[in-house]
């Protein structure tokens, strides 16, 4: 297991931390795929579906941005979009087939989410509970 949930991880929002709990899931199906040796028709789907997956997720914390008005969502949406530009510039480079999966990719995957969780996500979390999000 490369990532694991615990409840240091917690935003203290069900939803949100039930699509962070998801999320590392997915990081951690990609990583035993890639280590047991799947076909890359199966990476790249588990990747699509990650990519997939990860856009929707953002989406739901946006919108509760975008709800509350939090102050410090321009800086937040950020990560996010440069997040999805670099993972969507390996995608494109796994699928024609110029780069591979590797321990590398696998640690920026995990690295991101877990700093991203820990030092903007949770952030949010008494703003959100404030609003009465729980
Ligand atoms: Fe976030």
């Amino acid at each position: 297991m490369l990532i694991n949930w615990t409840p240091v991880l917690s935003v203290n929002i069900e939803q949100i931390d039930g699509e962070h709990k998801k999320l590392v899931d997915m990081i951690n199906g990609l990583n035993d795929a890639m280590k047991t040796g799947k076909s890359k028709e199966r990476l790249g789907w588990l990747l699509n579906e990650l990519v997939g997956y990860a856009g929707v997720h953002f989406g739901t914390e946006e919108k509760l941005m975008d709800r509350h008005a939090y102050p410090s969502a321009v800086l937040h949406k950020l990560e996010h979009k440069k997040f999805v530009g670099q993972v969507g510039e390996f995608k494109k480079l796994f699928d024609s087939g110029k780069a591979m999966l590797s321990m590398e990719v696998m640690s920026f995957l995990s690295d991101w989410l877990k700093n991203h969780i820990m030092k903007t996500d949770k952030q949010y979390g008494p703003f959100f509970n404030g609003k009465g999000v729980k």
